[in-house]
């Protein structure tokens, strides 16, 4: 199983919403169906109901795997937490498979720590969410050889006391350079932060059976097919080029070809 997996971020109102899934319904009617790739949309959460119920029948096709995630939540069940969307509101809408959890733009711009990451991880899991755990370095810390460092120090202090047997808990390797900047990372590069990541996994001994590990940053329909040649990703985690359903299912088509139809 593949997976490619779109992070709206903040972006999209309803009708844009209603133009990408006709679009995306259309494009996927004309091909023959395949199921050895997940899509995910994971929109803003005030779009998650208005995707569900508009467009449940294509999410639901049988043939054609597509599920809904969020881009965070807040592990707490209620409380005063002004503005948060709390992990039983997710749970509320049944509709949500997945959750994007310690985005680099969540750890930069909203501060948020690894213990703190830790707790949406356990809480996910805790409540039949599937996680997309986000790591990576930013260029200071790539050029100072300091990636394996830094990695280490995500996995471990996100993923503590995690214990998880379900093949479908994502990691995804988002080199922070790479995000939104049209500079995405080399094949080498993401091939060698993958095979860092297993081994940082097998190292803390944590009781993670095999986490698949996408990669994301720049990722688009131009870079997409060189991309999918490296030999141990299980997929990708795609922001701006995601925007657009020509773009989004071009990519998702690249994947397809590596598993052969
Ligand atoms: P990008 O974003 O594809 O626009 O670089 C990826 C991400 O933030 O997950």
């Amino acid at each position: 199983m593949k997976y490619c997996i779109a992070n709206w971020k903040m972006n999209m109102l309803k009708a844009d919403a209603h133009s990408y899934f006709t679009k995306l319904k259309c494009l996927i009617n004309k091909d023959k169906q395949f199921n050895e790739i997940k899509m995910i949309i994971c929109p803003p959460y005030t779009l998650v109901d208005f995707i569900y119920g508009g467009f449940e029948y294509l999410l639901d096709e049988g043939t054609f795997y597509a599920q809904l995630g969020v881009q965070d939540f807040n592990p707490n069940k209620d409380g005063a937490y002004t503005g948060e969307i709390s992990i039983n509101m997710i749970l509320d809408s049944s509709s949500i498979e997945w959750a994007i959890i310690g985005h680099s733009e969540r750890r930069s711009l909203f501060k948020e720590s690894n213990e703190f990451i830790n707790l949406k991880v356990r809480a996910a899991l805790d409540n039949g969410i599937r996680p997309i755990l986000c790591v990576g370095e930013t260029l200071k810390e790539r050029e100072t050889d300091k990636t394996e460092e830094v990695l280490y120090y995500q996995l471990k202090h996100s993923l503590l006391d995690v214990s998880c047997t379900d093949k479908d808990f994502l990691i995804a390797y988002e080199p922070i350079w790479a995000i939104g900047t049209g500079r995405n990372a080399d094949n080498d590069t993401i091939e060698s932060a993958n095979s860092m990541i297993k081994s940082i996994l097998k190292n803390l001994k944590y009781k993670i059976e095999k986490p698949k590990i996408i990669y994301g940053g720049s990722v688009n329909n131009n870079n997409a097919k060189n991309l999918s040649k490296i030999c141990n990703l299980d997929g990708f985690l795609i922001g701006g080029a995601s925007l657009d359903a020509d773009q989004f299912y071009a990519i998702y088509n690249t994947l397809k070809l590596t598993i052969g139809d």
